[in-house]
């Protein structure tokens, strides 16, 4: 038989987090103890309130095909929130309901990408950012981010790979796999290039509320000029701990959401609807629950600025829940370390899972107990000497 397989796919393998996932899985069943801070998941679980939501709309017979930009209950309370968090507004038809970050960010780039296009994406990077522009033959053009910069987005370097061709640069804020939140200063120096070079800007806020030490999470949608030129995105999947369901939105002007709505109705048709009332629920209740969480991992931060050899941690992660470790002062590669790591019962990911940029770190996920953390920080000080 001949091979089938698209050519969009030849430079597209799978994710090294997996890899890892798999091998530590390996392991928990051969009997070996495994604390995972591989996985961008946090251990919580979902706000009950929000799981009765989806319940109630279940047994109301919310069961069928919702509206391709999904309910209208669903996106006046994301319209709503947006309104009194980033303080801008947006129409209810400038909103769709997606199935997750994921398919939000895929949807922008089929939507508006093709072959030639380039796109800038500062590495590292969530990985999936590095993949989804290839299936449509565009340039995924790497922005290098230093350690030594706090991973901030330097906009100098920024102008220097802007051509003609690059249609969008991608922004995560606050960072995976970095932690780092993006200034205002470096937000508006970045916003002044978009407008100069009329590049439109992938704005990915889903770690939005997870910021610490008094850093502040700014939409470059709210700065001036740049809501027509922003595609906001935005997930349940951390702030509510609900990675399982599913459940995201892109926030942009209609002339935006056009393309994206004629491409998202034969990708998924439309996001599912007891889940869309779950997700109003969410926005609409208090947000006691965030704030409880986003506590604990403020306290779990703490503990690892504490533990950790001050030697990797060169740059302290503002927001998300993640340390981007520095192999560079330990002897270790990122990869023997990992390894080394992983026979001791932690899994880690090397930072080369997440492009160029990534290869002498190592990403450590703190979505896991303080007695868990304890375990690994121990392991980290005995690998480490
Ligand atoms: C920056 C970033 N964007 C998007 C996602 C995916 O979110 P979702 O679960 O909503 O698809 C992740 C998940 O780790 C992420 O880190």
């Amino acid at each position: 038989m001949r091979d089938f397989t698209s050519s969009a796919l030849d430079n597209i393998g799978f994710s090294g987090i997996r890899a890892i996932f798999e091998k530590a899985n390996r392991l928990e069943a051969a009997g070996q103890k495994v604390v995972h801070l591989e996985m961008g998941r946090l251990d919580f679980d979902t706000p009950t309130h929000i799981k009765e939501a989806a319940k109630k709309a279940l047994d109301e017979g919310m069961v069928h095909y919702a509206p391709n930009l999904g309910l209208p209950v669903f996106r006046n309370a994301v319209r709503d929130f947006i309104k009194k968090t980033i303080g801008i507004d947006y129409a209810d038809t400038e909103i769709i309901a997606t199935i997750g970050a994921t398919q939000g960010a895929f949807l922008t780039k089929a939507a508006f990408l093709e072959k030639g296009d380039e796109i800038i994406i500062p590495t590292p990077t969530f990985v999936s950012y590095l993949n989804a522009p290839l299936f449509f033959g565009a340039v995924a053009v790497p922005l290098h981010l230093k350690a030594e910069d706090g991973f901030q987005v330097d906009p100098d370097l920024l102008e220097k790979v802007i051509t003609p061709r690059t249609k969008m640069l991608v922004l995560i804020s606050p960072h995976n796999p970095t932690g780092a939140v993006l200034s205002m200063e470096v937000l508006e120096r970045i916003a002044a290039l978009a407008q100069k070079h009329d590049f439109l800007v992938l704005s990915d806020e889903v770690y939005d509320r997870m910021v610490y030490d008094g850093e502040k999470h700014i939409s470059i949608a709210s700065l001036p000029g740049m809501q027509e030129r922003t595609i906001l995105l935005n997930s349940f999947s951390k702030t509510y701990s609900m990675t399982g369901w599913r459940l995201g939105y892109i926030a942009a002007p209609e002339k935006l959401i056009s393309p994206m709505i004629r491409t998202h109705q034969y990708v998924v048709g439309s996001a599912n609807p007891f889940i869309q009332v779950a997700g109003a629920a969410a926005l609409n209740e208090p947000q006691t629950c965030v704030d409880d969480m986003v506590k604990e991992l403020s306290s779990r931060r703490s503990y690892l600025l504490k533990e950790l050899d001050p030697r990797i941690v060169t740059a302290k992660p503002g927001g998300a829940f993640y340390f981007f470790l520095d192999m560079r002062p330990t002897g270790f590669t990122a990869e023997q370390f990992v390894d080394r790591m992983l026979d001791e019962g932690v899994a880690l990911v090397p930072g080369s899972a997440f492009g160029a940029g990534g290869e002498n770190f190592v990403r450590l996920a703190y979505a896991a107990s303080v007695e868990d953390l304890a375990f690994a920080a121990e392991k980290i000080k005995k690998v480490l000497g």
